[in-house]
């Protein structure tokens, strides 16, 4: 199934997030190495296909990752806090010699793959050295949040390419249910309206509990969220 042009994740006010447009929902699980790094996202569901449904945002669906209507149960608020300026705006230049890498640590998901191979900072530092520059590269793209984003020295952003889908991240080995990452430019409409910068990758919160609504600010690992599907 290939998303429809006009597919698009409306935010419902203190409720799910509703999906249309023929999106596919897959589930993607962090895989680790012996030293409990993470080494690669890996595909391990595909749901069923559907033209249009909600996924859970207050975290407390006993159906995940879908809704079961528990947010009104729970009388959940999920008042979005987002800032609504555009990501060059929030993020930082990091420069190397070889690469540039832009960050934006509040949208932040808590996944990781930043850490690999001694941390990518210290990677976009030794970019002189091209075989650093692409692994540099590599690991900026495995950033579900987008937090991280690489840049050739002409200024272009280097990106995943991504067919547009919404991932249910799940880490076994952080014992740890994660968010939705949004990939391939899915645009995200907030309960007033208002369309959030459309990006190539997002992520949003399904815990409930992130205090930059709806994207995911990495709180659901303090908290150990467990969405109820999680298979350790
Ligand atoms: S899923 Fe990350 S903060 Fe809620």
């Amino acid at each position: 199934m290939v998303a429809r042009d006009d597919a698009k994740i409306k935010v419902r006010k203190n409720g799910p997030y509703l999906v249309s447009g023929s999106v596919p929902l897959i589930e993607e699980t962090t895989l680790r190495g012996e030293d409990g790094m993470p080494t690669e996202w890996s595909k391990t569901r595909d749901y069923p296909e559907q033209e249009a449904y909600s996924l859970c945002r207050c975290g407390s669906s006993k159906n995940a990752p879908f809704c079961d209507m528990t947010h009104l149960d729970i009388g959940f608020e999920g008042r979005e806090k987002a800032p609504r300026d555009n990501y060059i705006e929030r993020s930082q230049l990091f420069s190397g010699p070889g690469l540039d890498m832009r960050d934006r640590v509040d949208i932040c998901a808590r996944a990781q793959f930043c850490q690999r191979s001694g941390g990518v900072w210290k990677l976009v530092q030794g970019s002189a050295d091209p075989s650093k520059g692409s692994k540099a590269i590599e690991i900026i793209g495995q950033c579900s949040a987008g937090r991280l984003v690489a840049y050739d020295k002409q200024g272009s952003a280097i990106e995943p390419q991504f067919q547009r889908l919404i991932s249910v991240t799940q880490d076994p080995g952080r014992r740890i249910s994660g968010p939705l990452w949004v990939k391939g430019g899915i645009p995200v409409e907030s309960a007033d309206g208002f369309t959030y910068e459309i990006r190539n990758r997002a992520t949003l919160c399904r815990c409930g509990r992130s205090k930059i609504h709806p994207f995911c600010d990495g709180t659901h690992l303090g908290d150990g969220f467990n969405d109820g599907t999680l298979r350790i």
